[in-house]
């Protein structure tokens, strides 16, 4: 008769160091951190009773189309009760696919098939992918800097060697670039993976040029370096739409294009898309273990596509953020003008600030005591001592009476760092 005393096996495992005898050398080069942060300082702590939080890149869920999702949600579990319940496969449902690849046509002009697209858990979910495919201990993954924290850390989760060039308004610098990449090949190295976020880039919200991607696009087909092109932000233009997708320059060509409904719609759902040629989409999904995302979501996203909601939703977010994004630089250039300059973006998320008078953390840090709460702009960098003068403002959650607040408390903040006495 075996003795089962439960805290035996508690008491052996307790003595176990974790992080030095148990986490993989993988875990071990991601660093510490939340789910989406860069494993680095993200943000600081308030004592302010009432503070304004302009922190991640989040939809504002008072607009969300609440009803019309319970409405394809109920509908999908009622009419594909047995589909929409099951295992999904890699691919994911093929009747959104075949809506998603329809749409994509319709505004890249290109040739999707269902099959060129693969369902994924939102855009992170695609990289993750990407990354799984193709990168691997000792492969260059090149990044826009600054990039995406959440990305970096992902990459390096696959033990890639992360190099970041600098990019400016335009997009990623094409000489610099290509310097960068004739250096490592020089050196032996296999560069893998350009990743970018053309559109609305998070954190600058910019948009690279027409004449960047093309040149981006040479570079990268010389030396068959694979450009993972993060959409997540595309859709949300302002006015007009962005140049054509690096994807459909080269009609999918060494190009995997993720795109997400985190940002058109909900982050909750969890949903993104992999766009990629058959030769690309085949082993993207013979690495797949997670047995596939939810069918159910499928339907219901579907459902939304095919009644037209997710097309008039898309459409009212980008006035919806176009205004809230006016109103934070209106309000920006009435309290705090001569601290700061910004470029005013034409769509997405983001307001990408510099201080000129002081450092950022600074800033941040009375701002935190003023009571708004954002991140500092050296954690968007591979070497967070390449910036400190930025900070990044997410102004699509807020309500419009915070944005005009958050930017008064900044200039408050402004003053007490420069010791402006009034
Ligand atoms: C550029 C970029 N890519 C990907 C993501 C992750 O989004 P998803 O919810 O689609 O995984 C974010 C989230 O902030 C982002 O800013």
């Amino acid at each position: 008769m075996v003795q089962f005393e439960k805290e035996t096996i508690a008491g052996q495992w307790q003595s176990l160091d974790i992080e030095n005898d148990l986490l993989s050398e993988a875990a071990r080069s991601i660093g510490a951190g939340s789910a989406t942060d860069a494993g680095r300082f993200w943000r600081l702590p308030t004592e302010h009773p009432d503070p304004i939080v302009l922190a991640g890149g989040i939809p504002d869920d008072t607009a969300l189309p609440t009803e019309d999702l319970i409405d394809s949600f109920s509908k999908s579990i009622r009419d594909h009760f047995s589909d929409s319940l099951m295992y999904g496969g890699w691919f994911g449902y093929e009747g959104l696919r075949q809506l998603i690849a329809d749409r994509q046509n319709k505004i890249e002009g290109t040739n999707l098939l269902p099959d060129n697209i693969i369902m994924h858990n939102g855009s992170s979910g695609c990289l993750e992918n990407v990354c799984k495919a193709f990168v691997g201990p000792g492969d260059i993954a090149i990044v826009e800097s600054p990039s995406y924290s959440g990305t970096v850390r992902a990459i390096r989760g696959f033990r890639a060697e992360v190099v970041e060039v600098p990019m400016d308004k335009e997009g990623i610098n094409p000489d610099l670039f290509k310097e960068t990449v004739e250096s490592l090949v020089a050196q032996g190295k296999r560069v893998k993976l350009f990743y970018t976020i053309p559109d609305y880039h998070n954190p600058m919200g910019n948009v690279t040029t027409l004449e960047i991607r093309k040149e981006i696009l040479e570079i990268c087909a010389e030396h068959k370096i694979l450009i993972a092109e993060d959409a997540a932000y595309t859709e949300l233009y302002y006015d007009s739409p962005p140049p054509p997708s690096y994807y459909a320059l080269s009609d999918g060509h060494g190009v995997i294009k993720m795109c997400s409904f985190s940002k058109i719609l909900a982050t909750g759902l969890r949903a993104g898309w992999i766009q990629a040629r058959d030769e690309l989409a085949e082993p993207l999904t013979k690495v797949r273990f997670d047995m596939g995302t939810s069918p159910l979501v499928h339907y219901a996203l579907a459902d939304l596509m095919e009644s037209g909601k997710l097309d008039s939703h898309i459409t009212s977010m980008r006035n919806l953020y176009k205004s809230k994004c006016r109103t934070m630089v209106d309000s920006l250039k009435k309290y705090c003008n001569p601290y700061i300059e910004l470029e005013e973006p034409e769509g997405g998320y983001f307001l990408w600030v510099k201080c000129t008078q002081t450092k950022a953390f600074d800033l941040i840090r009375a701002a935190a005591e003023e009571g708004v709460v954002f991140p500092l702009g050296s954690i968007f960098y591979v070497d967070s001592s390449l910036d400190d003068s930025h900070f990044r403002l997410a102004f699509t959650r807020a309500p419009f009476e915070h944005l005009e607040e958050a930017s008064r408390r900044i200039g408050k903040a402004f003053e007490k760092v420069l010791d402006i006495q009034h």
